[in-house]
């Protein structure tokens, strides 16, 4: 499998989940929380794992650096609306108008990702290396879900990061 087809393979499974999020503003407490549940184990271990394998190897490329900075700042506007959501009682946001900002905002990023970015991917990775991150993608997806939320956005900062001082703060993290 090639890098191009996991990440599509995410994609699929999420998109339903965001319409049955939309929809979900008369259901309970309970059901809510745990769709927003579903849409994160989901999501953050994809996005981290997207970034760590993917995104990092593009970003040290001319052609596709610009492309890819955008799509880490995507990652954590989805990842705040998300937390708005889980924390809802408390800030008390409208639900359904969030669900649906979050919803369009994933849609759209993955419109880009599949369109752009995999584009400008194909020309720039060889098949080999495509299949090589492929596998390292669904390796390292277990280990975020594993991580807490603070090891999260740690690892999120560590993936935005310029190389040389990415990689010191990531044996940090994961000594
Ligand atoms: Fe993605
Ligand atoms: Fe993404």
């Amino acid at each position: 499998m090639l890098i191009y087809e996991a990440l599509k393979k995410d994609h699929d499974a999420l998109k339903p989940l965001l319409d049955r999020l939309v929809q979900s503003a008369d259901a309970d407490d309970a059901t809510r929380m745990a769709l927003i549940g579903q849409i994160r184990d989901e999501l953050v271990p994809h996005s981290r794992a997207e970034e760590a394998v993917f995104y990092n190897s593009l970003r040290s490329i001319d052609e596709t650096k610009d492309l890819v900075m955008h799509g880490y700042a995507e990652h954590m506007e989805a990842e705040t609306m998300l937390r708005a959501l889980q924390g809802q009682e408390a800030v008390k946001v409208d639900w359904t108008t969030t669900a649906q900002k979050l919803r369009e905002a994933l849609l759209h990023h993955i419109e880009e990702e599949e369109g752009r970015i995999f584009e400008s991917a194909r020309q720039v990775l060889a098949e080999e290396e495509a299949i090589a991150m492929a596998e390292a993608f669904e390796q390292m997806k277990p280990e975020v879900r594993e991580g807490g939320f603070m090891q999260n956005t740690l690892d999120l900062i560590a993936n935005v990061m310029p190389q040389r001082f990415a990689t010191p703060l990531r044996n940090f993290l994961h000594k």
